[in-house]
């Protein structure tokens, strides 16, 4: 139902569209939004040969606002058209925000599943974790991937478990035989972060059938659960279930050191649906700037990741774009595979298609003016002890002692990480390091894509200086 609210915030959105101009932090090869603030991918999937990409979107102030959800377009998951915004806060059972969901395709329908965020106003005494919110479950569908049908509530809070407290988001929905699966993530009153799952015949009608958690408490709330199997490409009839979280309350340990929130996955063993066993919790990505990924597959089978290269309530740097009103931008999409029974992430094939100008060298190689680009080093010798990547003078990313690092040499807000200052993994060795920068972003793929570190970052003069003895190195430019 179109509403006087809906045809005022598309007059408006359409106006602060047209007066952008994202400046020279534009990416060229990232999602980002026309104009103000991006969060989450949403409905990411392939439907018609297109593939699509919504966005949590708030055009009216780059650091936040009322969500709805943007529309971009892509033929090959590297340059993207934004469409338009379909989803508006507009509804009474979404007003507080069209907040994040997923696209599950069949018979050349897209169904769409989101969260309709309602935080009720009324009572100044609503803590908004066990009482003042509602976290509807909407389903609507579409023919042309840009237009919705009539948006209507599957689950409300009376379907969630009545030891949940109302924080119950963030639909992801798939088919097994002949029903249809959703899990959502959720916080339970005693701040155990859980994964809830629920069964369908038909889409409509949802019964829950399992609850997810790991043994201890670990984090008080899983926003964003992907669930999805991928064939293990070395082992013959192997498959990795793989259970994705986005969780919120990691402390202590390694934990203080890292993000303020995480996103990483569980290898499941066992039935998502039944009894099930949980592997230890593994990262997504290690960098400054990654959550809430979602996957979909792609028509040829590849299961894709993207991710939103941002941080919630970060509160040590704040991105310059914002001064040119604009705020976010996805990750690449990533083919997730699996090799004896580790998960890697890779960028989309696709972008190979933009490689020109190859430049070579042996251990070391340096190169000026190339805010895009793709970085190769591989054939490391045998024990090699040392490697130092060094972009925009100012991002060292360095391998020694059995520590891949990033660091940004001058800290302060005005350098090129805007307040960001060191990330590290331990890896039991290197065999290749991939790294992918953009106008304002650095992607890190070490070893094949088993450890990935994602950041923004804001260079006055972009160069790449490679010092790795040894290595055969190669570089590209990315060129649109
Ligand atoms: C994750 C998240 C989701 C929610 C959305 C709102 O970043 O908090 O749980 O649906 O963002 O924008």
């Amino acid at each position: 139902m179109t509403t006087a609210l809906t045809k005022d915030l598309d007059h408006l959105r359409a106006l602060v569209e047209n007066q952008a101009d994202p400046g020279r932090y534009a990416q060229r090869f990232h999602l980002m939004p026309p104009v103000g603030w991006l969060n989450d991918p949403n409905g990411l999937c392939q439907f018609k040969g297109t593939y699509h990409a919504f966005f949590q979107y708030s055009p009216f102030d780059a650091e936040g606002g009322v969500k709805m959800w943007g529309h971009s377009e892509s033929r090959d998951m590297v340059a993207w058209d934004y469409v338009g915004t379909p989803l508006y806060p507009d509804q009474p059972f979404d007003v507080s925000g069209v907040y994040s969901g997923c696209a599950y395709v069949e018979d050349d329908v897209m169904n769409v599943f989101y969260t309709g965020n309602v935080k009720r106003l009324e009572s100044d005494d609503y803590d908004y974790v066990n009482e003042g919110r509602e976290a509807n479950t909407i389903r609507t569908t579409s023919t042309d991937g840009r237009t919705f049908e009539r948006r209507h509530v599957v689950l409300d809070n009376k379907d969630y478990p009545a030891d949940d407290t109302e924080h119950v988001r963030d639909p992801k929905v798939w088919r097994e035989g002949d029903k249809y699966y959703m899990v959502q993530g959720a916080r339970r009153e005693d701040d155990h972060g859980e994964v809830l799952v629920f069964a369908s015949p038909d889409m409509e009608k949802w019964e829950l059938v399992n609850r997810i958690t790991t043994e201890y408490p670990f984090g008080y709330m899983w926003e964003c659960p992907d669930y999805f199997e991928v064939p293990d490409l070395m082992l013959e009839g192997e498959t990795a279930k793989v259970l994705s979280v986005s969780p919120q309350g990691l402390e202590g340990g390694d934990w203080d050191r890292r993000n303020v929130y995480q996103s990483g996955y569980f290898v499941l063993r066992g039935d998502v649906r039944r009894k099930y066993r949980l592997q230890p919790f593994a990262l997504w990505d290690a960098g400054f700037d990654f959550y809430a990924p979602q996957t979909f597959q792609a028509q040829d089978g590849r299961r894709i990741l993207i991710g939103w290269m941002g941080m919630p309530d970060e509160k040590t740097y704040v991105n310059p774009t914002v001064e040119d009103g604009w705020q976010h931008c996805f990750t690449l999409p990533r083919e997730v595979t699996v090799r004896y029974g580790r998960v890697c992430q890779w960028p989309v094939r696709e972008l190979e298609r933009y490689r020109t100008n190859l430049r070579e060298g042996k251990g070391e190689l340096v190169a000026r003016d190339a805010p895009a680009f793709d970085l190769v080093l591989d054939g490391f010798p045998e024990h090699l002890n040392f490697a130092y990547v060094k972009l925009a003078g100012q991002l060292a990313i360095t391998w020694g002692s059995g520590v891949l690092e990033l660091r940004f040499l001058d800290e302060s807000k005005d350098g090129v990480g805007a307040g960001r200052r060191v990330r590290y993994e331990h890896l039991n060795g290197l065999r290749n390091v991939r790294i992918v920068g953009d106008a304002s972003s650095v992607e890190v793929f070490v070893n094949d894509g088993e450890l990935t570190f994602s950041t923004r970052y804001y260079p006055q003069e972009y160069g790449v200086t490679v010092d790795a003895p040894g290595a055969h190195v190669r570089m590209w430019d990315l060129v649109r």
